[in-house]
């Protein structure tokens, strides 16, 4: 049994260490696994700007990125891979709503120059280190 001196010392101990240790993680992950896995030095100014057209038209009304967002619409993590950039670009200039698969998205008729910005803000996503998220559907569902 610890005297009640020893449980005092004990606990503060161990709340000392464990706070200690936490604190160093989290400042080791802000400042330098974070950067890494998501290669912040490669965002360019394009990367910024496709993210603000991402941001101000509410793309995440129906789309996840990185897992956030609506479910109406398909994840854009890996869009870049899954899809490449003639057919990101195609969808975000079309003029009418766009909807080969039934369900529709917003007719944004993007100019090409904003279009680009985005597929660069899809193209850096997709090489960020994500631990293997989206986890690839399994064989038996791919069409
Ligand atoms: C009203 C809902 C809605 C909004 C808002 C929306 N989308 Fe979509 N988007 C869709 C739907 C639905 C599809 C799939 C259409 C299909 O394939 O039939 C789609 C498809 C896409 C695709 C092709 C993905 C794939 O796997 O086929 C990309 C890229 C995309 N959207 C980007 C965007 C961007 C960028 C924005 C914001 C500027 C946006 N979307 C806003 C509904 C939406």
């Amino acid at each position: 049994m610890l005297s009640k001196k020893q449980a005092k010392v004990f606990f503060l101990g161990g709340t000392l260490l464990f706070s200690l240790i936490f604190l160093g993680l989290s400042y080791e992950s802000i400042t330098a696994s974070i950067p890494k896995k998501t290669n912040a030095d490669q965002i360019s100014d394009a990367v910024i700007r496709g993210k603000h057209i991402w941001d101000s038209n509410n793309c995440m009304g129906c789309h996840t990125l990185l897992g956030e967002g609506a479910y109406y619409a398909p994840e854009l993590t890996k869009v870049y891979e899954r899809k490449g950039e003639t057919y990101i670009k195609t969808v975000l200039m079309s003029e009418k709503p766009w909807a080969p698969r039934g369900r529709q998205m917003v007719a944004y008729g993007l100019s090409e120059e904003d279009a680009n910005d985005v597929v660069e803000f899809f193209k850096w996503v997709n090489e960020m280190d994500l631990n293997g998220f989206p986890p690839k559907p399994s064989e038996a569902l791919q069409p």
